[in-house]
């Protein structure tokens, strides 16, 4: 067996990577910690959890006790850090809860895994390791900042993030380099653009629109809507993971994107046309559709509409792209999924899990909505 800690496992990414890892390597044993904020459903892992390949421990990355018991319950190999709070429009609202699990919750489990894979110390008195162990510290392109109209971040691209989230994802960045060049303790970091894909809470922009589409509501797009994003589909993200993560050369950063960049318009205008083709071609659908039991003719009102331009974000990144070489040089690694299909993959799974997003979203998520967006 090797023993995995999945920090932040029942979010969108980690709880993807859950899914693929259990898939993919049967002898592997995940232990899943996370604190099930807003963003985490143990619903997402429902079936995963049945298995006793995966351990649940509810949790915070940033409590050294709860970090600590797992590693003397489980000889803990593999740390991959999903764990984050990740939505920039919230970190504009409370930075500070941003630093706290982002920055000081990465930092806790870097000391913590250091502490348990520590054997003694070369003659120069740096730690020498287990072997076969590996922190992966999952991060974003963000942390390089927004680009204009051309170019592309590479792993070389300097550091400029200018959001809270990004700064606080850049502070994350930087400790655990520091435990890399400090403590020569082995690790990698990743740094993926946008991802899309099942199980993603709609605050974010496609799921988001996904929901507003079926319930008839208006689609907010902010400023003028030309940002840019480059989407990956999310298991291309966790296929890239699980390379770098058994492959990766140690100390190295590895870019992750698919070279998919998209105006924020464009797919919300691909999003509309999209789920209104397939209510139509697949009326076993028309239930998710709440909008259309008293509008059934969806014709006269699903369509461009429905599109709202509001109040811009602050400070918000014009455009962000990833130049993936190193990672297709070094590790063989391309994205499987074409944006085509990926989003049609991922408004059907939309389509076919109502009861999920009922569930995630039956909590706070109203009071939220009314406060981001009731104003604009
Ligand atoms: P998410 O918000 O969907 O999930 C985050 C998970 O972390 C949730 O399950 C939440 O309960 C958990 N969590 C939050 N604070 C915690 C804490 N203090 N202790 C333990 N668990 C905690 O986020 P996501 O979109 O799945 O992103 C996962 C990681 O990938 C993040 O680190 C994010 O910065 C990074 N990332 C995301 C994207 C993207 O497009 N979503 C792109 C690149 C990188
Ligand atoms: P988001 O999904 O929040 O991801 P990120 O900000 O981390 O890239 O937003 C993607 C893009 O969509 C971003 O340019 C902001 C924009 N956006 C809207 O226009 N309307 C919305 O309601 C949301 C949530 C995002």
């Amino acid at each position: 067996m090797s023993y995995y800690l999945i920090t932040g496992g029942a979010g969108f990414i980690g709880s993807n990577f859950v899914k693929f890892m259990l898939k993919k390597y049967p002898d592997a044993h995940l232990v899943v910690l996370d604190k099930l904020t807003y963003a985490g459903n143990l619903r997402t892992l429902k079936d995963e959890l049945k298995d006793s390949r995966c351990t649940f421990i509810k949790g915070d990355i940033c409590d050294p006790e709860i970090v600590q018991k797992i590693f003397s319950d489980y000889p803990v190999q593999y740390v991959v850090n999903f764990a984050a709070e990740s939505h920039v429009d919230r970190s504009i609202e409370n930075p500070q809860l941003f630093l706290q699990t982002n920055i000081l919750g990465t930092q806790n489990l870097l000391n913590i895994a250091k502490q348990n894979w520590t054997t003694g110390k070369d003659e120069k008195g740096y730690p020498t390791y287990l072997s076969d162990i590996k922190y992966l510290q999952v991060s974003t392109d963000e942390v390089y900042g927004s680009l204009g109209e051309t170019g592309f971040f590479t792993e070389k691209t300097p550091l400029d993030p200018r959001s809270p989230y990004s700064a606080s994802k850049t502070g994350a960045d930087l400790i655990v380099t520091a435990y890399s060049e400090t403590y020569k303790m082995p690790v990698n970091i990743t740094r993926c653009s946008n991802n899309y894909g099942p199980y993603h809470f709609p605050e974010k922009l496609i799921p988001l629109i996904i929901k507003n589409i079926l319930e008839g509501k208006k689609l907010p797009v902010y400023g003028d809507g030309t940002n840019v994003r480059d989407w990956l589909y999310v298991e291309d993200h966790c296929k890239a993971i699980d390379l770098v993560l058994h492959k990766g050369r140690v100390g190295e950063v590895y870019n992750i994107g698919g070279h998919n960049e998209k105006q924020n318009i464009l797919i919300v205008k691909l999003t509309i046309e999209t789920v209104r083709r397939l209510l139509k071609e697949y009326p076993e659908y028309m239930p998710a559709c709440s909008a259309a039991k008293d509008s059934p003719d969806i014709d006269s009102w699903m369509n461009e509409s429905l599109i709202t331009y509001v109040t811009d974000r602050l400070g918000h990144d014009q455009r962000y792209a990833i130049d993936p070489a190193k990672i297709t040089k070094e590790l063989g690694w391309y994205p499987e999924t074409k944006f085509e299909d990926g989003i049609v993959k991922t408004i059907r799974w939309y389509l076919e899990n109502q009861d999920w997003v009922n569930d995630v979203t039956s909590g706070g998520y109203q009071k939220y909505y009314e406060e981001m967006y009731g104003g604009r």
